[in-house]
């Protein structure tokens, strides 16, 4: 029961002290976390913090834009957008297995931060998102025991061969309580409240290689089901579908099939929509979706995005299924 504006005041003199007059680096990676620590971050230091946006072309529609406009535009943060979509997707060419490709990207991602981090020839702070359930993983990770099956990705490492000091102010937050501090710092709460996306992206959500082609359908076809599960309001509980679920995305499956449009025969591409509840990710089951919706979506999607002509439906609970289709 803290009180959040003393909350606000206190995190951000602690800030000031911590810092001084140094300047601070932030990789922003429009998740809540670090969107969350670069709002708090500038409220407490202005222009001695520069955040540094990797954009690795495996983000949603419109993410970059989105992220741009809330942090350069409304907040007026210092951000660094680096476009290194095609040097991804060079680096991803050819490669099909999942965890090869999470390597991948994880590598490059550090590589472009760190490449772009060291001419802020200045800065002596690196601030991180990392929360307090973060904290306690990585102390388990460290005594052995079992925690996360794949591996995630972050800016980790870094200090050691930039030099820089570790800045953490969310350290001792848990999810929730950082979810009402990003609110009380002018957030959009659509942003703070947003489901989960994984460092890699669309990287593990195209199955196989990732091509710049399947992307740009799945970013399509994933958008469509967002917004019709924000748009949809169960009348039972009064939430979106969006709210009632605790991840929701699209998959590309580069197999084709045979559809019919018009006179035509199509052949093209099939998505698979997987929508979930769970309260710890360990387990989840997947979303009783009303057939009203899957069926709305599935027409936008068919006809909306020329190049896919099936939408299938993804029933698996977590174990044995993961939530990822990677
Ligand atoms: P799974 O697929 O293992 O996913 O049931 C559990 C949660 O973890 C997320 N996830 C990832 N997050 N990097 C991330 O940052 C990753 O490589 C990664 N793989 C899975 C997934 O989206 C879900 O929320």
């Amino acid at each position: 029961d803290w009180n959040m504006p003393d909350y606000v005041q206190e995190a951000v003199e602690k800030i000031r002290e911590q810092v001084g007059s140094d300047e601070v680096i932030l990789g922003l990676s429009g998740g809540v976390d670090s969107s969350v620590a670069a709002a708090l971050i500038h409220k407490a230091i202005g222009d001695q913090l520069t955040c540094v946006f990797v954009d690795h072309g495996l983000l949603r529609l419109n993410e970059a834009q989105q992220v741009m406009d809330t942090f350069a535009g409304h907040f007026g943060v210092k951000v660094i957008h680096v476009d290194a979509s095609e040097q991804f997707m060079g680096k991803l060419e050819g490669v099909t297995d999942p965890e090869a490709k999470r390597k991948i990207i994880g590598r490059e991602f550090v590589e472009v931060f760190q490449a772009e981090a060291a001419k802020l020839k200045n800065a002596r702070w690196l601030a991180q998102g990392t929360i307090y359930p973060d904290v306690i993983e990585s102390a388990a990770s460290k005594t052995g025991k079992a925690v996360a099956i794949k591996s995630h990705h972050n800016v980790g490492g870094l200090p050691d061969t930039l030099n820089l000091k570790l800045l953490e102010p969310l350290r001792e937050l848990f999810k929730d309580e950082v979810r009402k501090l990003g609110v009380a710092l002018g957030l959009p709460p659509a942003m703070v409240y947003r489901h989960p996306f994984p460092g890699p992206g669309l990287g593990v959500r195209i199955l196989g290689e990732v091509k710049a082609e399947y992307a740009d359908l799945l970013r399509r076809a994933d958008a469509i089901f967002i917004d019709e599960l924000r748009n949809t309001i169960d009348h039972n509980s009064g939430k979106s579908w969006y709210d009632l679920t605790s991840q929701a995305f699209a998959v590309f499956l580069p197999v084709k099939s045979v559809g019919v449009m018009g006179d035509g025969r199509t052949y093209d591409y099939v998505v698979a929509l997987r929508a979930v509840q769970t309260t710890d990710f360990m387990t989840a089951d997947w979303a009783e979706l009303p057939y009203s919706l899957l069926k709305k979506v599935s027409s936008r999607i068919i006809n909306e995005v020329r190049g896919i002509n099936r939408v299938t439906y993804d029933v698996s609970s977590k174990p044995p299924a993961t939530i990822e289709w990677e």
